[in-house]
C-alpha cells in the first residue's frame, strides 16, 4: 500500500520504518530540511536500538523515502498519517497547531479519497477538529472529495520502539465509518498475526484509550513511590513489598518499580494534558493531580538524601552522577529526573561529573559548557575526585560495578541510588552508606 507519514519524530520514523519493512511504500514528510537530508544519508536523529539498520535497508530498497515536499506527500498515499508533535502549551494542554497544519496541507493538495490517521497523542475531540479543518479547506477549494479520519494511537516505548511496533500488543482503531476497516486490516495485516490484535471503537474512545493507558501506568509508579516513602518512615523495605504485591496476578510485576520519578516525552505530558482536559470540562481529576504531585516531589528525593547526608553542606562539593537519560536504552533527556537533580545541586553550589552511555551529547546540547558540569568518558572517570556517587538511570552496565574501586575513589563512601540497583545489606558490608528508594540507609523509621 502507498502510505504517507507527516512528521519524522520518534513515532513517525519508527512507524514508517516498520511499515516499509513489511512491504508498504512509505513516504515521510518533515519541514526540517536538515533532518530529511541526514536521513537520506542514513543519519538517524534519535538513538533507538534496531532503528538505524531498518531505516537504511528500507531506504536503499526504495520502500522508504524522505522529503520536505508536502504536495508530493499528499499525492503519494491513500493513507496519510499525522505523526507530528503535540508539545504542551503554557498551561500544559496539548498544542495542536502542528496537527491542524498537516490536516490543512492534506486538504489543500488532495485530489482523491484519503484516510487521515491521527497517530500523535492528541486530546479527545482532536479527530473532530481535524475533520472540520479538512472540510473547511475543501469547501474553500470548492472540492467535494471524500475522506475519513481515524484515531490510531501509538503505544511504543522508547528503547523498545521497533519491537513494540513490529509486535504490537493491541492496534487501536477509532472510526465512525466501518468501511475504512478493510483498509486498516490491509495496512496492519502483517502485524496482526496469531490472534486479532485490532480493537475497534469510536473515535473519542480511541483518543481517550491512549491517555488512559499512560495515566494508568504513571499512577502505578506514583503509587509505588508513595508506598516507598511510607516504607522508609515505617522501617519497611519497599523491594520486599514490591515482590509481595507483584505476585498477585491482579497487580502484576510490571511498572511497580519505585524510583526517583518518571520522565520521558509521554507520562509527564500526557498526565498533565488529561488534567487540563478534565479541568476544561469542569471536572476535578483528583487522582491524576496526586499522581503528578507525587512525581514532582519524587524528583527531589535523592537531593533530600544528599542534603541530609552532608548536613546541608553542599557548596563546593563534587558529585559523580551515573545515568542522565530518563530511562535506559535511549538518549532522551526529556523530563529526566537527572535534570531536576543536577539543577538543584548546581543551585546549592555543587558540581556534577556525569556519565551516560548514550545521553551525553544531548546533555551537552541542553546545558552547553558550564564550569559546574563535566561530562566524563567512563563511569569510573566520573568518580575521580567526587564526594559521593548518585545513580539516576538503571543502565545495565551500572548493575555490577567494581565496588572496591568506587570506595577507593570517592571521598565519602556514599551511594545515592535512585533506581534500587544494589542490595542495601551487601552495600553496608562493603563499607558504604547506601541510600535506596524506600530501603537502605534511607530507612529511618519514625514509629
Ligand atoms: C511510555 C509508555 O510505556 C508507552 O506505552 C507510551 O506509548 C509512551 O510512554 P516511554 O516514555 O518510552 O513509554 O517509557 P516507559 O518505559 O514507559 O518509562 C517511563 C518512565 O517511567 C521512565 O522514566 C521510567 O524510569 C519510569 N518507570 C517505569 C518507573 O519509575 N517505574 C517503573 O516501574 C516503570
Amino acid at each position: 500500500m502507498k502510505v504517507t507519514v507527516f512528521g519524522i519524530g520518534y513515532v513517525g520514523l519508527v512507524q514508517a520504518a516498520v511499515l516499509a519493512e513489511v512491504g508498504h511504500d512509505v513516504m515521510c514528510i518533515d519541514v526540517d530540511e536538515a533532518k530529511v537530508t541526514n536521513l537520506k544519508k542514513g543519519v538517524i536523529p534519535i538513538f533507538e536500538p534496531g532503528l538505524a539498520p531498518l531505516v537504511k535497508e528500507n531506504y536503499e530498497a526504495g520502500r522508504l523515502t524522505f522529503t520536505t515536499d508536502a504536495e508530493a506527500g499528499v499525492a503519494h498515499g491513500e493513507i496519510q498519517f499525522i505523526a507530528v508533535g503535540t508539545p504542551p502549551d503554557e498551561d500544559g494542554s496539548a498544542d495542536l497547531k502542528y496537527v491542524t497544519a498537516v490536516a490543512r496541507t492534506i486538504a489543500e493538495h488532495m485530489t482523491s479519497y484519503k484516510v487521515i490517521i491521527d497517530k500523535s497523542t492528541v486530546p479527545v475531540g482532536t479527530a473532530d477538529k481535524v475533520k472540520s479543518v479538512v472540510m473547511e479547506t475543501l469547501a474553500r477549494r470548492q472540492a467535494n472529495l471524500p475522506f475519513d479520519v481515524v484515531s490510531n494511537p501509538e503505544f511504543l516505548k522508547e528503547g523498545a520502539a521497533v519491537s513494540d511496533c513490529m509486535k504490537p500488543e493491541r492496534i487501536i482503531i477509532g472510526t465512525d465509518n466501518n468501511q475504512v476497516l478493510d483498509l486498516m486490516r490491509e495496512l496492519y495485516g502483517p502485524f496482526n498475526r496469531n490472534h486479532d490484535r485490532m480493537v475497534i471503537m469510536d473515535i473519542r474512545s480511541a483518543e481517550l484509550t491512549k491517555y488512559a493507558a499512560n495515566c494508568m501506568l504513571a499512577t502505578k509508579i506514583s503509587f509505588m513511590n508513595e508506598m516507598s516513602n511510607l516504607a522508609e518512615l515505617l522501617g519497611a523495605d519497599i523491594e520486599k513489598v514490591r515482590q509481595g504485591i507483584g505476585s498477585d496476578s491482579r497487580i502484576g510485576y510490571h511498572f511497580i518499580y519505585p524510583g526517583c520519578g518518571y520522565g520521558g516525552s509521554c507520562f509527564p505530558k500526557d498526565v498533565q494534558a488529561l488534567i487540563r482536559t478534565a479541568e476544561h470540562i469542569g471536572y476535578q481529576p483528583v487522582l491524576l493531580q496526586a499522581v503528578e504531585a507525587v512525581n514532582a516531589k519524587q524528583k527531589h528525593k535523592l537531593f533530600s538524601f544528599i542534603q541530609r547526608h552532608f548536613n546541608g553542606d553542599l557548596k563546593g562539593r563534587t558529585f559523580a552522577l551515573w545515568g542522565l537519560s530518563f530511562k535506559p536504552n535511549t538518549d532522551d533527556m526529556r523530563e529526566s529526573s537527572s535534570r531536576v537533580l543536577m539543577e538543584t545541586l548546581w543551585e546549592a553550589g555543587a558540581k556534577v561529573q556525569a556519565f551516560d552511555p548514550e545521553a551525553m551529547e544531548e546533555t551537552q546540547r541542553i546545558y552547553g559548557t558550564r564550569s559546574d558540569l563535566a561530562l566524563m568518558g567512563t563511569k569510573e572517570a566520573a568518580l575521580q575526585g567526587a564526594d559521593a556517587l548518585i545513580i539516576c538511570t538503571e543502565w545495565q552496565n551500572f548493575r555490577a560495578p567494581d565496588f572496591d574501586l568506587i570506595k577507593a575513589t570517592l571521598k565519602h563512601a556514599a551511594i545515592f541510588d535512585g533506581r534500587n540497583l544494589y542490595e542495601p545489606e551487601r552495600m553496608v558490608q562493603r563499607g558504604f552508606t547506601y541510600y535506596g528508594i524506600g530501603r537502605g540507609a534511607s530507612v529511618n523509621p519514625v514509629i
